[in-house]
């Protein structure tokens, strides 16, 4: 059953920023766009590069490895939209991001 967990405190990722957490025990990549958060899988498709470790500029990351790069609110590769990135759900709730996992 999919469940919102707890991964990271509002205050802990500013704006424009990018991170990697461990939410019930997957790796996820978690995106602060202008005080809106977002959360993808943070497996690149490419070579599953650290997408949390990769670039922020505006609503794109750029994979650490080798720059692919990806809209993350929609989890779409910017050159070909067929390829995705698995979104997950985020709500803010007691000041901490909680993204949605199953
Ligand atoms: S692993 Fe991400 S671009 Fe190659």
């Amino acid at each position: 059953m999919s469940e919102f967990v707890r991964a990271i405190a509002v205050t802990d990722l500013a704006p424009g920023q990018a991170a990697e957490v461990e939410v019930g025990g997957q790796a996820v990549a978690l995106f602060n766009v202008g005080g809106t958060f977002h959360a993808l899988s943070n497996r690149c498709p490419h070579r599953g590069g650290p997408l949390g470790q990769g670039f922020l500029d505006g609503a794109e990351v750029s994979c650490p490895w080798h720059n692919w790069t990806f809209d993350v609110t929609t989890g779409e590769n910017v050159a070909d939209t067929n390829l995705c990135v698995p979104r997950h759900a985020v709500k803010v709730e007691d000041a901490h991001v909680y993204v949605k996992i199953g």
